[in-house]
């Protein structure tokens, strides 16, 4: 048995030695019961007794982490499961850059560590809540099964937040854990801790842009933690990384579906332009121009995620070594940042300018920026499909400060294409670019289940592939 092997004979299956660790075994599983509680509560609703043909972790290495079998949701495994320890790791950015990294919390930054780590805790469950109706209208059982594969996927991401919580940080932590399964999704009094995770996921589209952007904000967070310099914090982010691609996978190929479908509907009706709302949704698809409106909410609401381009916060949690940039052992500087600059976005006197900023101060800036270029490459597969198509459409992201609540922009009425309006025009305009109260009736309109193997919803084509090298009409999902 390597070190990489996943442990299941404690009830926790773990590779953290948890057999060892009496006092944390004790306060996981005294957790247990209340995440059992919240999961039949608020994950996926009507389908706890569905067998699934899910995957878990059976080692954390490349070969062992994806083993696929049915398993009813509530009997999932749930584990700590944190990448191997890198020997000789050093803290690779800020001002103890090159000293030994941390296996314990640095008393200094008690607070700012549990802080990160609390706000990554609370999008994982939050996710769950949005998608918890969804299983009702999947557009097949290979999709239902995907959702349900993210579902408890973001389950052991709370689980990953909370053995770091509970391990770490003693009473408060334990406090904190129990904080993450009281904060619910969209709740007035007690609203999880991000804007877009108490907005309502209605539909399939919804989920998978939400998957596509919202999961590839949580990847950039994870990417930036996963630098850390407190070692258990950078290990468990680095596994995470390897579900949280899959969730990506999920969006960009569920979009990509999508868009597939309208298109080939599109071509055997002798439809070429794509404006023609009417005759496209006679089809029972998703026309081009909706599904560019819903990328516009979900890119906006994920730029949003994260945060003020100018950030004390981030700059102390940089030089701290507590959460550094993405990809930051490739950046060639000083991982200090001491004199350096980062050109950041502004409107200065009603005009966009870019303005050599203090980089430690603009660090949130660089992360949204590398997003930005991140969602680029999924953009570009799905208008490949337009193309192959004949069809001519672009999807685009919009620009940065299109529909924006926090940070430069906040204030700003600006188009998808950057242009600046005053604030009564662009409400007027609004659904333009964003999904009408009658697109979004259209839609859920579609959301009819598909529910035999190998059937599929009207507005969404089969994958090319099906999950684990199982063909597309598998019974993923076994209903009774
Ligand atoms: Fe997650
Ligand atoms: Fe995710």
């Amino acid at each position: 048995m390597s070190i990489n092997d996943v442990s299941y004979d404690t009830s926790i299956p773990n590779n953290v030695g948890l057999h060892q660790d009496r006092r944390v075994l004790k306060a996981l599983e005294k957790w247990h019961p209340g995440y059992i509680d919240w999961w039949m509560d608020m994950g996926p609703e009507s389908f706890q007794a569905a067998e699934v043909f899910l995957r878990t972790a059976v080692t954390v290495d490349i070969q062992g982490w994806a083993k696929f079998d049915y398993v009813k949701m509530p009997e999932y495994r749930w584990g700590i499961l944190l990448a191997a320890k890198e020997e000789g790791r050093t803290i690779p950015f800020g001002q103890h850059k090159g000293e030994p990294v941390w296996q314990e919390v640095p008393g200094e930054y008690r607070a700012t560590l549990r802080r990160l780590i609390v706000i990554q805790g609370d999008t994982e469950p939050a996710s769950v809540e949005q998608q918890r109706f969804l299983g009702k209208t999947a557009p097949s059982l290979y999709d239902m099964r995907n959702l349900f594969q993210v579902n408890v996927e973001e389950g052991r991401h709370l689980w990953a937040m909370v053995y770091l919580l509970q391990k770490y940080f003693g009473r408060d932590g334990r406090q904190e854990a129990d904080d993450l399964l009281a904060r619910r999704s969209g709740n007035a009094d007690r609203p999880r801790m991000l804007g877009a995770f108490n907005e309502a996921t209605p539909d399939w589209l919804s989920f998978f842009m939400f998957t596509t952007f919202t999961d590839r904000d949580g990847k950039m967070q994870l990417e930036a933690l996963a630098q850390s310099g407190f070692d258990p914090l950078s290990r468990t982010c680095r596994f995470m990384l390897t579900e949280e691609a899959h969730h990506m996978f999920v969006g960009e190929t569920g979009v990509g579906r999508t868009v597939q479908r309208t298109c080939e509907a599109m071509n055997e009706a002798g439809i070429t332009d794509p404006y023609d709302i009417e005759a496209i949704r006679a089809l029972g698809v998703i026309d081009l121009p909706t599904i560019q409106k819903k990328a516009n909410v979900h890119i906006s609401l994920s730029l949003d995620l994260f945060g003020s381009e100018m950030s004390t916060n981030a700059a102390n949690a940089f030089t701290s070594g507590l959460k550094g940039r993405y990809k930051e052992v490739n950046i060639d500087d000083d991982h200090q940042l001491i004199n350096d600059v980062y050109p950041v976005l502004k409107i200065i006197d009603g005009e966009f300018k870019t303005v050599d900023e203090p980089a430690v101060s603009a660090i949130n800036a660089r992360l949204r920026d590398d997003y930005v270029f991140d969602c680029r490459k999924g953009i570009q597969r799905w208008n490949k499909i337009i193309a192959k198509h004949n069809i001519d459409f672009t999807i685009a992201a919009p620009h940065v400060a299109f529909h924006r609540k926090i940070g430069e922009f906040a204030d700003a009425s600006v188009t998808p294409t950057g242009e600046i309006l005053d604030k009564s025009e662009w409400q007027a305009r609004a659904s333009e670019w964003l999904p009408s109260q009658e697109d979004g009736g259209y839609i859920a309109s579609l959301m009819k289940p598909a529910t035999k193997p190998g059937e599929y919803a009207s507005w969404i084509a089969p994958p090319k592939m099906g999950i684990d090298n199982k063909p597309g009409d598998y019974e993923y999902v076994k209903l009774d």
